[in-house]
């Protein structure tokens, strides 16, 4: 039986994923409310895909409770935020999880980290709590490290068709991890240390937000002078060995905009081009929102009231919110005591967060001069024709041309 920790974003769907292919799992969480809902029959957020695979664990047996289990494996996936001010990993969820799970676990218990760590972290806070306990690393307890790489709004495909990566100082625990996971996981599984996990895991994360600094800058660079740059980055990536991504407003979730920051908390003289990603992507909800000043000043319109932001996720078809590019520059605006955008409008977001929030799109749109289109969401995509009477600035690249459509 393998009990899995945390019930969130990435351990729900992989607790559903064991249990649909056969493995006795409990999930554990410590959110009543959480784990209430799920009890009740009802998942906690929307995916694709995710409802059906939860009747079909349901239906395999799956169980959740508030309380750790005694079992043979667990299976670690609580978040793993920075801390603000030295950039390092905030190590605490876990090690506060390891802490539990060790009051429980039998000795010969392998505890596997999914959550995404910086490399070390498993070595400088999990193995002191398992030592407190009395246990010695690989003896009394196996630690293994299996880092998670799936996207929202694709996660039930991706856990089954994904590569992985296990890193456990024992080969044989690693192999006995890997065949773990093969249960459903059909793409190849490397198995390899705890440190070369850890870093390969941030390693990647950090590629993907150095490459989206890069198409930012670019956005920068071409507004100053009026060129375009996503006929600039079309034609560029006609090149057999270039490949440019899309600017956008900036880079949220719990992952990209997160985990490269671990590098720099730990080598702040040595990752300076990671830095300087991150401080590009961080800077691009101001660029937005200066970019729509310069609209609103050509479109004579007056101010910000006229205005309403479309999109409150982080990316499109998701619900997820953590980081966002519109929450980034929510706060900047508040910093800068600027006056309240007139409405803001996420179909995926249900629930009011932030003031003059709406929940449709023709309210959204009634008096509104201006939009500003920080995510993509298909719902928008399928339904241009609805922004033809307004401005549009949209910074997805996600309404196609004409002259109502400005880009960043
Ligand atoms: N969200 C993603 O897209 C994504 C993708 C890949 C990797 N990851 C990594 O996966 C990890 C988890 O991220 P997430 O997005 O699922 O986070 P999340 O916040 O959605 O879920 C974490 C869950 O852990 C629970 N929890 C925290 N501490 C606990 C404890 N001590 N005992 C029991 N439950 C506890 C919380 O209540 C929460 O439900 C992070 O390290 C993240 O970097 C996330």
């Amino acid at each position: 039986m393998i009990n899995v920790i945390g019930l969130g974003y990435i351990g729900l769907p992989t607790a559903l994923m064991f249990a649909a292919h056969g493995v006795e799992v409990v999930g554990t969480d410590y959110n009543e409310e959480l784990v209430a809902t799920l009890k009740d029959g009802r998942t906690t957020f929307k995916e694709d895909g995710l409802d059906e695979l939860f009747g079909q664990a349901l239906k395999a047996g799956i169980t959740f409770s508030t309380e750790y289990q005694v079992c043979d494996t667990y299976i670690v996936s609580v978040p793993t935020p920075y801390d603000a001010d030295s950039k390092k990993i905030d190590a605490s969820y876990v090690s506060t999880a390891v802490q539990t799970v060790m009051d429980v676990a039998p000795k010969g218990a392998t505890i596997v980290i999914e959550s995404t760590v910086s490399p070390g972290t498993i070595d400088h806070f999990v193995r002191p709590v398992v030592e407190a306990h009395g246990l010695v690393v690989g003896e009394g307890v196996h630690l293994v490290h299996a880092p998670e790489r799936i996207i929202p709004g694709n996660m039930i495909n991706e856990l089954l068709h994904n590569n992985r990566t296990i890193g456990a100082d024992d080969p044989q625990i690693g192999e006995r991890v890997k065949e773990l996971y093969s249960s459903f996981c059909q793409g190849e599984i490397a198995v390899t240390d705890i440190r070369t996990a850890e870093m390969t895991k941030v390693v990647e994360n950090t590629f993907r937000d150095i490459n989206i600094a890069y198409a930012n800058e670019l956005a920068k660079i071409c507004r100053q002078d009026g060129m375009d740059v996503y006929e600039i980055i079309r034609i560029a990536n006609m090149h057999p060995r270039v490949n440019i991504l899309s600017p956008g407003p900036g880079v949220g979730g719990h992952c990209i905009s997160v985990d490269p920051w671990f590098l720099v908390g730990d080598y702040p003289m040595t990752a300076k081009l990671i830095r300087c990603a991150r401080e590009v992507n961080d800077s691009m909800p101001d660029f937005v929102l200066s970019r729509a000043s310069e609209i609103m000043k050509e479109r004579g319109i007056e101010d910000l009231s006229r205005v309403g932001i479309y999109g409150l996720t982080y990316k499109e078809n998701v619900d997820d919110v953590r980081e966002s590019p519109t929450l980034q520059m929510l706060e900047s605006m508040e910093r800068h005591l600027a006056t309240g955008f007139c409405k803001i409008y996420d179909p995926w977001v249900t629930e009011d967060i932030v003031p003059h929030q709406v929940h449709s799109m023709n309210e959204f749109l009634q008096g509104v001069e201006l939009v500003i289109v920080m995510v993509g969401h298909s719902e928008l995509r399928s339904n241009l024709s609805v922004l033809e009477g307004v401005a549009v600035l949209d910074t997805r690249d996600a309404c196609g041309t004409a002259p109502n459509i400005y880009k960043l």
